[in-house]
C-alpha cells in the first residue's frame, strides 16, 4: 500500500555562522526574505503539499522559530481590536498546523539532525526540507518529488546542475537519466574536490525519504568533517534498492550564503504585488546610477 507523505523535518540546529553577527542571538532560519522568515517559505512549500505535520530539529536560541509558529493572543486580539483582518488572517493560519520541536543537543551533522526525528515520523516516507535552499514558491519542487516517489516506491533526492567552481559545496551524484529529468542514482559523494565529482548534477535541499533510512542512520559513522552526513546513508540506501533523483530547472536560492540571499530577496520582492512597482524603478534607478558612474 502507498503511505503517503504526510510530515516534514527540517534541520534547523546550525549555527549559521554565515551570517554573523546577524545569527547570534537568533536562527538564521528567521533571517526574513522580503516579510516571511526562511522557515516560513519552507514550511509553506510543505503545506502546499498536503503536509500537515512538521518536526522541526532545532539547537541552540531556536526560541523564536517556536514563537513564530505558535499562537500568539496578545498580538492576535490586537490585531482583531484594530481590524487588521488580513494580516490577523495570516498570522493565525501559522499556528494551525502541528508542530513538533526537537533538540539535536550536538551539532553532529545533517545525518544525525534527521536520525533524531525517527519516533516521530516512525514507518512512513516523509520530506526534508533545508530551508536556505529557497525554491521559488510558484514552482512545486516538492510535489514533483513526491510524485516520483510514490510511482517508484523510492526515495528522491533535488538535484541541479552547479558550475565546477560551486561544486564543493554539495553532495554529487553519478546517475543515469532514465526519464525526463528523472535519474537513477548509482553513486554519490559529499562535498567532493571539483576533480572528484562524478557530474555537474549536486543534491539541493529538498528531499523525500523512504523510513529504512533512520536504520542505515543508525549505523552511518561520520564523514565529511566529522559530521554523519546524509549523503553517506543515501549511498548505503542505495546499495540495497533503487534512489532516484529529480532534476530541478526551476529558480533556487541558496539563502546560507549572503549574495543567494540578497538575490532571493531581490527576487520575491519583485514579485510581491505590493512591492514590485515601486521596487522595480527602485532597482532600474540604482542600475542606471552605477552605469553612469
Ligand atoms: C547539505 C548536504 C549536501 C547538500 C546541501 C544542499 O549540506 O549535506 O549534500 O548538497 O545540503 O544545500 P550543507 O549545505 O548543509 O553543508
Amino acid at each position: 500500500m502507498i503511505k503517503k507523505v504526510r510530515k516534514a523535518v527540517f534541520p534547523a540546529a546550525g549555527l549559521g555562522t554565515r551570517f554573523l553577527p546577524a545569527t547570534k542571538a537568533s536562527p538564521k532560519e528567521m533571517l526574513p526574505i522580503v516579510d516571511k522568515p526562511m522557515i516560513q517559505y519552507a514550511v509553506e512549500e510543505a503545506e502546499a503539499c498536503n503536509i500537515k505535520e512538521f518536526i522541526v530539529i532545532t539547537g541552540k536560541s531556536k526560541r523564536a522559530i517556536e514563537d513564530h509558529f505558535d499562537h500568539a493572543f496578545e498580538l492576535e486580539h490586537t490585531l482583531k481590536r484594530k481590524g487588521k483582518e488580513a494580516i490577523l488572517k495570516e498570522i493565525q493560519r501559522l499556528s494551525k498546523h502541528q508542530f513538533a520541536y526537537i533538540r539535536q543537543g550536538a551539532p553532529l551533522g545533517l545525518g544525525h539532525a534527521i536520525l533524531c526525528s525517527k519516533a516521530f515520523v516512525n514507518d512512513e516516507p516523509f520530506a526534508v526540507i533545508l530551508s536556505d535552499d529557497i525554491i521559488d514558491p510558484d514552482d512545486n519542487l516538492l510535489g514533483e518529488m513526491i510524485k516520483i516517489s510514490n510511482k517508484y516506491q523510492a526515495t528522491v533526492l533535488a538535484l541541479q546542475r552547479i558550475p565546477k567552481s560551486e561544486i564543493h559545496r554539495y553532495g554529487v551524484i553519478a546517475g543515469k537519466e532514465i526519464d525526463k529529468n528523472i535519474y537513477k542514482i548509482s553513486d554519490m559523494v559529499e562535498k567532493p574536490k571539483a576533480s572528484d565529482a562524478p557530474s555537474d548534477l549536486a543534491i539541493i535541499g529538498r528531499y523525500i525519504l523512504t523510513p529504512d533510512i533512520f536504520n542505515i542512520l543508525e549505523k552511518t559513522l561520520p564523514g565529511k568533517g566529522g559530521e554523519i552526513q546524509l549523503t553517506d546513508a543515501l549511498k548505503t540506501q542505495l546499495k540495497r534498492k533503487p534512489v532516484y533523483g529529480y532534476l530541478f530547472e526551476g529558480r533556487r536560492y541558496d539563502g546560507g550564503d549572503k549574495v543567494g540571499y540578497l538575490k532571493a530577496t531581490v527576487e520575491l520582492a519583485l514579485k510581491n504585488p505590493s512591492l514590485k512597482d515601486e521596487f522595480r524603478e527602485y532597482l532600474e534607478s540604482v542600475m542606471k546610477r552605477s552605469n553612469n558612474g
